[in-house]
């Protein structure tokens, strides 16, 4: 069976475009690969974070993973700083990374644009995504399109480390959703959606109550011509909301376009809310059930012990390749 790894920082309450992008992926491939699903913090401090509220965030994304239908018994959730094989090959691949290739990460141009202070760490972070990929033979990688970049460079230090030590990561593949790989700001339909927006109108929380998600939907920033169709370059706030709807029914753009063919924004808005309310209300109550079990604590002790196992097998062999530690006499 082939591997598939992807990560999700716990930097906030995640958004119906992580839901969409990501985790709604991983439901659907988990049972036809070995999966591994991580809550990368490790990642999230990378720009400064509250502890306690980290701390919360953390408990929170994994219970959301599995309220959306991450089974434990087909996969293995878990927490990366539980598991120190990341922080060691990290370190590993950073020193086969070269300074101008991360510097040419976008999302690095964009978290550190204007701000003094910027730590070396939110430079090096795609050394050590490569090294949370590949540590687990991953064949695939599931993630929304603002990953890409990061993904080919994992491909590009696998291959680089295999050239230049030993034959020994599998380089991955890209798993992209044709529809939802990138859900857009209902404020600013040309910017992505991101748990991080300052202006909370812009994005849906996982957790937002349903009353919100309607105030949300019906503040979404449109146009003024009152068709509903698709067309991202003159249209990107309708656009968005109609990739949503699609995402979250299963239904066609097209069949959506003839559904409001003559009506109003109105009523397309009241549709995109229910089809968004209709999915997440259900994670909401299990997520109730989960966020103070110790069933989650269970599931996570285990994940972290499941994850050790194979990621130090890799560390081991990249320890070797590389000429690091001792042979015992
Ligand atoms: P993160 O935490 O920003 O996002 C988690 C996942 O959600 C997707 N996503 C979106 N998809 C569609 N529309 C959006 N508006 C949107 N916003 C986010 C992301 O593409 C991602 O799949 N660097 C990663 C975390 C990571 C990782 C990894 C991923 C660390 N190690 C190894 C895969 C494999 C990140 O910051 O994702």
């Amino acid at each position: 069976m082939e591997t598939i790894f992807s990560g999700i920082q716990p930097s906030g309450t995640l958004t119906i475009g992580n839901y969409l992008g990501a985790i709604q992926q991983f439901v659907e491939v988990q049972k036809d690969y070995d999966c591994y699903f991580c809550i990368v913090d490790e990642h999230a401090i990378t720009v400064p974070q509250e502890r306690l509220k980290l701390r919360n965030n953390i408990r929170s994304l994994a219970a959301l993973y599995l309220a959306s239908g991450i089974d434990p018994k087909a996969s293995t959730l878990f927490v990366q700083s539980e598991v120190p094989a990341h922080t060691q090959l990290g370190w590993m691949l950073q020193s086969i990374s070269y300074v101008g290739e991360l510097e040419r990460m976008t999302q690095y141009k964009d978290k550190s644009e204007g701000k003094d202070a910027v730590s070396s760490a939110l430079l090096t972070y795609p050394s050590l995504m490569a090294a949370d990929i590949l540590l687990y033979n991953t064949n695939v990688v599931p993630v929304g399109d603002d990953q890409k970049q990061h993904l080919e460079l994992t491909r590009d230090l696998a291959q680089r480390f295999n050239n230049r030590f030993n034959d020994i990561f599998t380089v991955p593949e890209i798993r992209i959703p044709k529809v939802g790989a990138r859900i857009m700001s209902l404020q600013e339909p040309t910017k992505k959606m991101s748990k991080s927006d300052e202006n909370e109108k812009g994005f849906i929380s996982m957790l937002d109550e349903p009353k919100k998600i309607e105030k949300k939907i019906k503040s979404a920033v449109t146009d003024s011509d009152g068709i509903v169709k698709y067309d991202k370059q003159n249209k990107p706030g309708v656009s968005n909301l109609l990739t949503i709807y699609s995402s979250c029914t299963g239904e066609s753009i097209k069949s959506l376009e003839d559904k409001y063919e003559g009506k109003g924004y109105g009523e397309f808005k009241q549709g995109v809310a229910d089809a968004v309310i209709s999915v997440l209300k259900p994670i909401q109550d299990k997520y109730a059930e989960l966020i103070n079990s110790e069933e989650l604590d269970h599931i996570l002790d285990q994940g972290a012990e499941k994850a050790s196992f194979t990621a130090n097998k890799t560390v081991a062999k990249a320890k070797k390749a590389m000429g690091l530690g001792r042979v015992k006499k």
